[in-house]
């Protein structure tokens, strides 16, 4: 989230600063990456539960840690999330 916020990525809002607690920095994780980007909280889990368009592959993109193990990372917006 940070990172998108920092290079102005359109859609990624990160209204909360990464308190699990807004939903706007919502992203899909491509399928191939998913292993790598770990699994989300409870915390996380809830949130996304309230999401418009909840997908198998939604996270909040502030609770992903960028390691360098996530180098090429493939991320998408969620359809409502323009
Ligand atoms: S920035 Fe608010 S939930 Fe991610």
């Amino acid at each position: 989230m940070e990172a998108a916020v920092n290079d102005g990525v359109p859609g990624i809002g990160g209204d909360c600063g990464g308190a699990c607690a807004c939903g706007t920095c919502r992203v899909q994780v491509e399928n191939d990456w998913l292993h790598k980007v770990g699994v989300a909280s409870e915390v996380e889990e809830a949130m996304l539960e309230c999401a418009s368009d909840p997908a198998e592959n939604s996270r909040l993109s502030c609770q992903i840690e960028v390691v360098p193990e996530l180098d090429g990372l493939v991320v998408r917006l969620p359809p409502s999330q323009p």
